[in-house]
């Protein structure tokens, strides 16, 4: 792996990206990182908030968990690295920068990017648990009068909780392979199979870059690095990009 240079990037008018990011670009807008908490994410094990066994041992812990985390929302701010990322969007179209993230949180969009996939799933939305595919947009305090408006059953956060499936695997894995540019910013790759990306875009063809505050220089699925903070680092290398299309 060696230092990012615009040179090297290799990138144009015909490129075509995806942006993997973490919870890493939304730590400069406040929001805590996962394993940053030393285990704990908002004082809670991970187990007892985010694993479907947690919540059928105490919804009322885990849905007002939710609660907490969806009322912090009004008080973060996209920051300079998701306003980038929107940037870039603008210029390349939607249908060549796409953004996956693992973040559940309402940043990106708030920053103005439009082509966004949620794999872990959105704070702002609750999802029934006899169907699905009815999901509703959310904003407030779920509680036990929270039913699906269509069908009346409970519902539940729309989160992805270990040891379940992430959201639009097809769509994520064909975009990654069709890409030519992958990036990931902010994220440890400690859990799949969003992990696995870099490889997969690799394997496929695509230069990959990571930009991380601490990066592993060893990483042989990764071309290029830039290292520092997410709303440092993302601004001016989307800036230096733009400057040069
Ligand atoms: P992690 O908390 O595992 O990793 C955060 C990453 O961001 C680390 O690599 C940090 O070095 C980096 N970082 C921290 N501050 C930064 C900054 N200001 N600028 C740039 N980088 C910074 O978060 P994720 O990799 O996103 O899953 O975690 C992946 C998944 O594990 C989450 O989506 C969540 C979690 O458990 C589910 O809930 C299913």
């Amino acid at each position: 792996m060696e230092k990012y240079s615009l040179s090297k990037w290799g990138f144009d008018h015909t490129s075509k990206i995806c942006v993997l990011t973490g919870a890493g670009i939304s730590a400069d807008s406040g929001v805590k990182t996962f394993r940053d908490a030393g285990g704990l994410w908002e004082g809670h094990h991970i187990e007892d908030v985010a694993t479907p066994e947690g919540f059928y041992k105490d919804p009322t812990l885990v849905i007002d968990f939710y609660n907490q985390r969806r009322k912090q929302l009004v008080e973060v701010e996209p920051n300079p690295a998701h306003e980038a990322l929107a940037r870039l969007e603008k210029k390349l179209g939607e249908d060549k920068c796409l953004i996956v993230t693992q973040n559940v949180d309402d940043l990106h969009e708030r920053g103005g990017s439009r082509n966004i996939i949620h794999m872990h799933g959105e704070l702002r939305k609750l999802r029934c648990m006899d169907d699905d595919s009815h999901i509703i947009e959310f904003s407030e305090s779920q509680n036990q009068d929270t039913h699906c408006p269509k069908c009346s059953a409970k519902m539940r956060p729309h989160i992805v909780w270990f040891g379940e499936i992430p959201f639009e695997m097809d769509k994520i894995e064909k975009s990654i392979s069709d890409c030519t540019h992958f990036v990931f910013i902010g994220t440890s790759s400690l859990v799949y199979p969003a992990a696995g990306y870099k490889n997969m875009a690799k394997h496929c063809g695509a230069k990959v870059l990571n930009i991380n505050l601490s990066v592993d220089r060893a990483d042989l699925d990764t071309h290029y690095y830039i290292e520092g903070r997410a709303k440092v680092a993302v601004s001016e290398w989307v800036d230096e990009l733009l400057d040069y299309l």
